[in-house]
C-alpha cells in the first residue's frame, strides 16, 4: 500500500509517499480502507522526531481517518466488511489502509459524508473527554476555550454551546474571532491584543469555570488568574513551551484543580470507553447538525508535506484532511 514516511526527522520536505507492506490485524481489530485522514499538531512533532509513536504502534504519521472495513480480526463483534467509520488512531491514518482496535472505531455520524469523517475523531474525543468527563462542564458554567478557530476550539465552542454553557474564546485575528462567535462563542477575544485575563474578569462573574488550554507553560499563570473559585484549568496542549512556575496559593485560595493530559498513549480500554461515549453524547448532537465537524482545507494525500506546512503557518481555520 501507499502510506506516507517521514524519511527523517525535519521539515515537511521530509514527508513523502512510499510502498510500504499492509498492516497485519491481530484478534479484536479492523482493517479499514482509509478515505481520509485528519492531520493533528502533535503529527508536526513526531514528523520533527519529538513524539514517537506509544509501543506498538505503527511509525506511519496519523492519529486519525475515516473509511471502510476491510478485513475484520477474530472476536471482533459489530462491525462486518463494507461498513463506512472512522476511527481515533495511534497511529498509521496517512496511508491508504490502517489497522484499528475495534472499540476505537466509530460509525459514521449521520449527514455527514465519509471524507468530512475524518475531521472527527480526535477533536470529539478530546473536547468531550477533557471538557466533560474529566473537567466535568456543567450547562449553567462558563467555559473558556483557548484557540477557537483551530481544529479543537471550533469543535468545543459548538459543544458547549449546544450543552448549554456560555462560551468564551480567544483567536488571532478579526476573521477566525467572526468565526468562532458564528459557532456559538459568546465573548471572543483577540489574544494579539487583548488581555484574557481582563476581558474574562469583564464579562463573567468572578471568572470561569472551565478552561481547554492548548498554550501550556506561557498561560498558566493567567489562566488561573480566569478560573472562578473551584474552577478546573485542562491543559492539552504545550504550543506555549512546558515548564512554568505554579502559584500554588493562588489555585489554593480558588480551590482550583490543574489536570493536564493526552489521548494518544493511554491503553486501548481507556480510548475505547471514550469512543463509546462520543458515540453515545456527541453523535446525536453531529446528526442533528447542532456541531458540525469544520474542515478548512483538504489536501490529496501526497502533498502531506503541504499539508504540514499550511498547518504550521497557523493560517487555517478548522481541521486540515488529507484524502486517499
Ligand atoms: N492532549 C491531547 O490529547 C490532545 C489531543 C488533540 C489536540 N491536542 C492539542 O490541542 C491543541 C490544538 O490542536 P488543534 O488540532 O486544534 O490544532 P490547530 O488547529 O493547529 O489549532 C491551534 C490553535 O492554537 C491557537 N493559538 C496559537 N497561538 C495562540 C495563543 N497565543 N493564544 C491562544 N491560542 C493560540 C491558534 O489560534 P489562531 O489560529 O486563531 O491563531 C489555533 O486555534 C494543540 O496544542 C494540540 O497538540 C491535544
Amino acid at each position: 500500500m501507499r502510506a506516507v514516511i517521514a524519511t527523517e526527522p525535519g521539515g515537511p520536505e521530509v514527508l513523502t509517499v512510499t510502498e510500504i507492506a499492509d498492516p497485519e490485524i491481530g484478534p479484536g481489530e479492523v482493517l479499514l480502507d482509509v478515505a481520509a485522514a485528519g492531520l493533528n499538531r502533535a503529527d508536526l512533532l513526531q514528523r520533527q522526531g519529538f513524539y514517537p509513536p506509544p509501543p506498538g504502534a505503527s511509525d506511519v504519521i496519523g492519529m486519525e481517518c475515516s473509511g471502510t472495513v476491510a478485513a475484520v480480526g477474530p472476536d471482533v463483534t459489530g462491525w462486518s466488511v463494507g461498513d463506512q467509520a472512522c476511527a481515533l488512531l495511534a497511529g498509521g491514518g496517512y496511508a491508504e489502509r490502517v489497522a484499528v482496535p475495534a472499540g476505537q472505531l466509530m460509525p459514521v455520524p449521520d449527514g455527514v459524508d465519509l471524507v468530512t469523517a475524518a475531521a472527527i475523531p480526535e477533536v470529539a474525543a478530546t473536547v468531550w473527554s477533557n471538557v466533560f468527563m474529566v473537567a466535568g462542564l456543567q450547562p449553567q458554567e462558563t467555559l473558556l476555550v483557548h484557540g477557537g478557530a483551530g481544529g479543537i476550539g471550533s469543535f468545543a465552542i459548538q459543544l458547549a454551546h449546544q450543552l448549554g454553557s456560555r462560551v468564551v474564546t480567544t483567536a488571532g485575528s478579526a476573521d477566525k474571532l467572526a468565526a468562532c462567535t458564528a459557532l456559538g462563542a459568546d465573548v471572543a477575544i483577540n489574544y494579539r491584543d487583548q488581555d484574557f485575563v481582563e476581558v474574562v474578569a469583564e464579562q463573567t462573574d468572578g471568572g470561569v469555570d472551565v478552561i481547554l488550554d492548548n498554550m501550556g507553560a506561557k498561560y498558566l499563570d493567567r489562566n488561573i488568574d480566569a478560573l472562578r473559585t473551584q474552577g478546573r484549568l485542562v491543559i492539552i496542549g504545550m504550543q506555549g513551551g512546558t515548564k512554568a512556575e505554579l502559584d500554588i496559593n493562588k489555585l489554593l485560595r480558588k480551590r482550583g484543580a490543574v489536570i493536564a493530559t493526552n489521548l494518544r498513549g493511554r491503553p486501548v480500554e481507556e480510548k475505547s470507553a471514550i469512543c463509546a461515549s462520543v458515540v453515545q453524547h456527541v453523535w446525536p448532537l453531529v446528526a442533528e447538525g447542532l456541531v458540525q465537524p469544520i474542515v478548512g482545507r483538504s489536501f490529496p494525500l501526497a502533498e502531506a508535506g503541504a499539508a504540514h506546512a499550511y498547518m504550521e503557518s497557523g493560517d487555517h481555520s478548522g481541521k486540515i484532511l488529507l484524502t486517499v
